[in-house]
């Protein structure tokens, strides 16, 4: 049986679900998803799985782009776990959308409630310690339920959040890629490079031994929280200030933030393009 799931991951949350579900399914192919991923296995694949983080209420837009161009086979069984806090709002609603274009429809979709990764607006919450084990354990619930071939109405928007979206989410999607604006290094940047590589959005240029943001940013933070040396802060951008509502006053990085990346998740991982994950 041919099984494959593909993961956008940021702060590693999504990516470390993911392989938890391949193990639990009995072993699968796990492909990260950036911006030039291009992948066919899912054209002959019997089971296709997506993970990935909750931006905005909705699937980060490199995720949407991928799956949009993506061939699935129509017979094979679908599923979607969606890594998230508090919101998942539309997120399956998309993938199913996306689904019902090629011919079939999302099976199964569940949400995973993980540590909050936005570290330029917030510290990681709940505990990281009392959140990363329970995440664990749900995400295996969540293979187990996969590996049985489970279809279920997967979680919907809520009325009130369908109501506030445009309010509350249009204005930040409009500005978004000009979120980056904000990043700077400080005298720690060694100019290594690794937030280029890493980053899953290919966002980032090297010049002068310095990262350069260019502006194609959707939030994911993965330069962030791998940078090897805590070299990258952050100051809200222009563009941001003039939203003047509650979450853009409250933005910024100080050095003293903690930087969450799940832990079972290094740089290394998020460098992988494609791994065979086997049962344990
Ligand atoms: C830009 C951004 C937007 C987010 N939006 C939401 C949201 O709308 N609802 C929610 O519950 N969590 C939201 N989160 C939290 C993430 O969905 C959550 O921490 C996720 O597990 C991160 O996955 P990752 O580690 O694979 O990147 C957001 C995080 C980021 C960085």
């Amino acid at each position: 049986m041919k099984k494959v799931i593909y993961c956008f991951s940021g702060t590693g949350n999504s990516l470390n679900a993911a392989k938890i579900i391949a193990k639990t399914i009995g072993g699968a192919t796990v492909v990260s998803v950036r911006k030039d991923t291009v992948s066919d296995l899912a054209a002959d694949a019997d089971v296709v799985g997506f993970l990935c983080p909750v931006y905005e209420w909705d699937i980060p837009e490199t995720m949407k782009d991928f799956a949009e161009q993506l061939t699935v086979n129509p017979k094979a069984y679908t599923f979607m776990v969606a890594t998230y806090v508090a919101v998942h709002g539309r997120c399956f609603e998309t993938m199913d959308a996306i689904l019902r274009q090629k011919g079939t429809k999302l099976h199964y979709g569940k949400a995973l409630r993980c540590v909050a990764s936005q570290c330029i607006v917030y510290e990681p919450f709940p505990s990281p310690r009392f959140m990363v084990p329970r995440s664990n354990r749900h995400a295996k619930k969540i293979g187990k339920a996969v590996a049985s071939g489970r279809h279920n109405a997967y979680p919907r928007m809520s009325p009130v959040t369908r109501r506030l979206y445009g309010k509350m989410m249009t204005p930040f999607m409009n500005v978004q890629h000009e979120f980056d604006k904000g990043f700077y290094t400080s005298d720690k940047c060694v100019g290594c490079g690794l937030c280029s590589k890493l980053c899953p959005c290919r966002n980032i240029t090297m010049e002068d031994k310095h990262p350069v943001w260019n502006h194609n940013y959707i939030g994911c933070n993965a330069c962030v929280v791998y940078c090897p040396t805590k070299a990258i802060l952050f100051e809200t951008p222009e563009a941001y200030r003039n939203l003047d509502n509650a979450i853009s006053r409250r933005l910024g990085l100080p050095d003293k933030r903690t930087r969450y990346h799940n832990p079972a998740i290094e740089a290394k991982d998020m460098l992988m393009q494609q791994e065979e994950v086997s049962v344990e």
